[in-house]
């Protein structure tokens, strides 16, 4: 059976573009793959985060995953720092990255922009750490949003850069990113990705929203003043975002979505999305308030960590081997 790794920072409520985009679509996998999804609490630490923030969001991302339907009978679910071997194999992959390649990634420097003159080294020694989660569980495919194809890339590259100087040791992965919905776009500039950290919080919808401030945040979204319902990414965006959150949803594709809604206004498209979606996150929100205190979870992410350390571990061992580390 192949196996599939894919893993979410606890760094700030989850949005409609993390589960589109992730979360969503590493439901099914568990049915036909070996799974291990991860809450990458050490990915979080590359900023600053307050301690008892990011102990709760920890188990919340956690309730979260069980919540959208991961089955802990069938798939691994943990915590990044409760499995040392992370860290371990994080500086393994880190000796084996250059410097440029690493200041040539977006997300970094995207986020150094952001931390004026104190930029943290572990922004920079991110994709490393990626690398490490992904190739400690010999995934062949890692589903991730579009936002992250860099990021695989450069684990791809660690992975054949380490099997060439020391041996065969890790299985080369594959990227996988939904059709639809890989890049949710922020409702109110919707040239933007949908984000966590976006201070506006009418552009995003989060997860955990409750029904009024979904169907209020869906009726305010930017559109443009053409009145047609066509998708056209470049001229639409607004229009072609509400489609793409149609279509992740409703299985449709944009071709059908514009013969249905041929003649027909922007306030029908937003009620039906606004529909949707509520009917997408309502029982989820449920189901999250019911696990989150209970003790259930706990009992998950202890089982779980035991899977992945186990995993993990034997991978570990034979990188080190390879490279003169193991006495
Ligand atoms: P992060 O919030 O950076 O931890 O991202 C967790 C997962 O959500 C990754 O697989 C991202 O690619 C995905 N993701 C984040 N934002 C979006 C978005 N706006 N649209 C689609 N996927 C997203
Ligand atoms: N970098 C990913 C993000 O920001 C999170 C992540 C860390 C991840 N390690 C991973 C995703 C391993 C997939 C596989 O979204």
């Amino acid at each position: 059976m192949n196996t599939i790794f894919s893993g979410i920072q606890p760094s700030g409520d989850l949005t409609l573009g993390n589960y589109l985009g992730a979360l969503k679509n590493f439901i099914p996998f568990q049915d036909t793959h070996e799974c291990y999804y991860c809450v990458v609490n050490q990915h979080a630490i590359t900023v600053p985060q307050e301690p008892a923030q990011l102990h709760a969001r920890t188990t919340e991302l956690a309730a979260i995953y069980l919540a959208a339907g991961l089955d802990p009978n069938k798939a691994t679910l943990f915590v990044q720092s409760e499995v040392p071997e992370h860290a371990l194999l994080g500086w393994v992959m880190i000796t084996t990255s250059y410097v440029g390649e690493m200041e040539r990634m977006t997300q970094y420097k995207d986020k150094a922009r952001k931390q004026g003159d104190s930029i943290p080294l572990g922004l920079m020694t991110y994709p490393p750490l990626m690398a490490a989660d992904i190739l400690l569980y010999q995934a062949d495919l890692v589903p991730v949003g579009e936002d992250q194809r860099q990021h695989m890339e450069i684990t791809r590259t660690l992975a054949e850069r380490f099997n060439y100087r020391y041996g065969e040791v890790f299985t080369v992965p594959e990227m996988w990113a939904p059709k639809g919905g890989a890049r949710v776009m922020s409702l109110q500039e919707p040239t933007k990705k949908m984000s966590k950290s976006d201070d506006n919080r009418t552009a995003t919808i989060y997860l955990l929203d409750e029904t009024d401030d979904i169907v209020r945040k869906i009726k305010r979204a930017q559109t443009d003043s053409e009145s047609v319902i066509r998708y056209d990414k470049e001229n639409k965006p607004g229009v072609s975002n509400l489609l793409s959150i149609h279509a992740a949803i409703s299985g449709k594709s944009f071709a059908e979505l514009e013969r249905d809604y041929d003649g027909q206004g922007y306030g029908t498209l937003k009620k039906d999305v606004a529909d949707l979606v509520v009917g997408e996150l309502e029982p989820i929100r449920r189901r999250y308030h019911e696990l989150v205190g209970s003790p259930e979870l706990g009992r998950i992410l202890d089982e779980g960590r035991d899977k992945a350390h186990a995993k993990a571990s034997v991978t570990y061992r034979k990188a080190v081997e390879a490279m003169g580390l193991y006495r």
